[in-house]
């Protein structure tokens, strides 16, 4: 048996990380355009650091919630083969003992030097005067984070592991950024059973085969003892 579960942002939100989309449109009162797209990064590089340094130094504050460690423990106990997929940047999933999570939009914990390619773990503040420690570059590091634009991490990874799995798992996304939202076809034209757990019904709940409305704190786990029970 193989599994796929994808996970958004509304798995995080118990630990007090701030979903994306507002009602204000804005994403924590900034313009989606302004800090998340190179072209952004090009104009205003400083204003793109102060952003990813605040969620930085809020990721360092919070921890794993009962969503969290119920994966992990799937991941421990369950006799299938588990891909965990998620569009998070936080590292909530590997601090709940993940052993392999496939970060489809990059890693809020690392550096990308866009001199010299190198990725680093990264838990300080950036600015446009950080040095690259491999090539000696200055204004040159940036967040390994995937941006409006750009193409998202762990593909093909991501497409053969859909086209092969029974079953597949959508966790807290609101279903409305590609190519993470055409992952629920993808999964059932290869044959794979479909569930989505989320508080509201998300924008492609008509996609899955069941949709279950509720806080992933207590909807994931109780999934988990479902799978786990019928082996
Ligand atoms: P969104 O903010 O679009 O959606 C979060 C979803 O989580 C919504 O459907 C909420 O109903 C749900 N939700 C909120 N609290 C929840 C809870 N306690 N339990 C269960 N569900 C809850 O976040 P994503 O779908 O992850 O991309 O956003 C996808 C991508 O858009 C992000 O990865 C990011 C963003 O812009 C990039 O930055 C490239």
């Amino acid at each position: 048996m193989k599994g796929v579960v994808l996970t958004g942002a509304g798995i995080s939100a118990e630990s007090g990380v701030p979903v994306f989309r507002g009602d204000d449109g804005l994403w924590e009162g900034h313009r989606i355009e302004d800090v998340a797209t190179p072209e952004g990064f090009a104009r205003d590089a400083e204003t793109v650091h102060r952003f990813y340094n605040g969620r930085r130094r809020r990721l360092l504050e919070v921890e794993p919630n009962a969503a969290h460690l119920a994966l992990a423990r799937l991941a421990r106990e369950w006799a299938g083969e588990l891909v965990l997929v998620t569009q998070n940047i936080d590292d909530l999933h590997e601090r709940a003992g993940s052993p392999e999570v496939v970060h489809l939009h990059g890693e809020l914990l690392k550096s990308r030097c866009t001199a010299c390619g190198v990725v680093r773990e990264c838990r300080d503040d950036l600015s446009r005067a950080s040095l690259c420690e491999v090539c000696d570059g200055i204004d040159c590091l940036r967040p390994h984070v995937v941006w409006f634009g750009e193409r998202p991490f762990h593909l093909g990874e991501i497409e053969q592991a859909l086209d092969s799995a029974d079953w597949f798992v959508s966790i807290g996304t609101s279903g409305r950024v590609y190519p993470a939202a055409g992952f629920v076809l993808a999964a059932k034209a290869g044959g794979a059973r479909t569930l989505e757990l989320n508080l509201d019904p998300g924008a492609l709940a008509s996609s899955f085969d069941e949709s279950r409305s509720g806080r992933a704190g207590e909807l994931v786990p109780a999934w988990v003892e479902e799978v786990l029970a019928a082996g």
